[in-house]
């Protein structure tokens, strides 16, 4: 279940991982697309930030980039943020990429309907992580990708029927 927006006519999903330059960044760039070309770009803000402060201000990995361009994406507006525990209260949904993120969430925030796993949505196998890319090769940002797109468009469909959202 999804939860419903705090303002009817807008939603806000925060993504949040480790680093803020590989998983959350991925599917920041890919929900974005598929909620353009679902004309839902003006009622849904989407944000990206990570439970960590080491890169922020920075351009996204070169592997996701890379791995992002190669599927037709545009990786080049990506700058790193790191996630601050008062968004729980500004978002109708937060969702952390792997166990760990919601843990760390979980821990600066409290439990809340709210903040739940981003493959809570994913169509497939729910409930997973989306594995940590940064310490291995190519394969694993392609994965990433995949788990992204097809998790993107089923969470693009629950905001779709959403009456507040016009659904
Ligand atoms: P992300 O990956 O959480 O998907 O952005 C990581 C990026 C950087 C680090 C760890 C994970 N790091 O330790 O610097």
């Amino acid at each position: 279940m999804i939860p419903a927006p705090r303002d009817p006519g807008t939603y806000r999903v925060a993504l949040v991982c480790l680093g803020n330059i590989c998983r959350s960044p991925m599917a920041h760039v890919v929900l974005e697309s598929r909620l353009d070309d679902a004309g839902l770009g003006d009622l849904v803000e989407v944000t990206s930030s990570g439970t960590g402060g080491w890169h922020v201000g920075n351009p996204m990995d070169p592997r996701a980039a890379a791995t992002l361009t190669r599927a037709g994406y545009d990786a080049t507006r990506h700058r790193a943020r790191q996630y601050e525990a008062a968004w729980v209260d500004r978002n109708d949904l937060v969702l952390a990429m792997d166990h760990d993120n919601l843990d760390n969430l979980i821990a600066l925030g409290g439990v809340s309907p709210r903040v739940m796993l981003f493959r809570d949505f994913d169509p497939v196998e729910p409930g997973g992580d989306v594995p940590d890319p940064y310490y291995g090769g190519d394969a694993g940002f392609e994965e990433v990708l995949s788990m992204v797109e097809r998790t993107s468009d089923n969470l693009v469909a629950a905001l779709s029927a959403l009456k507040a959202l016009g659904g």
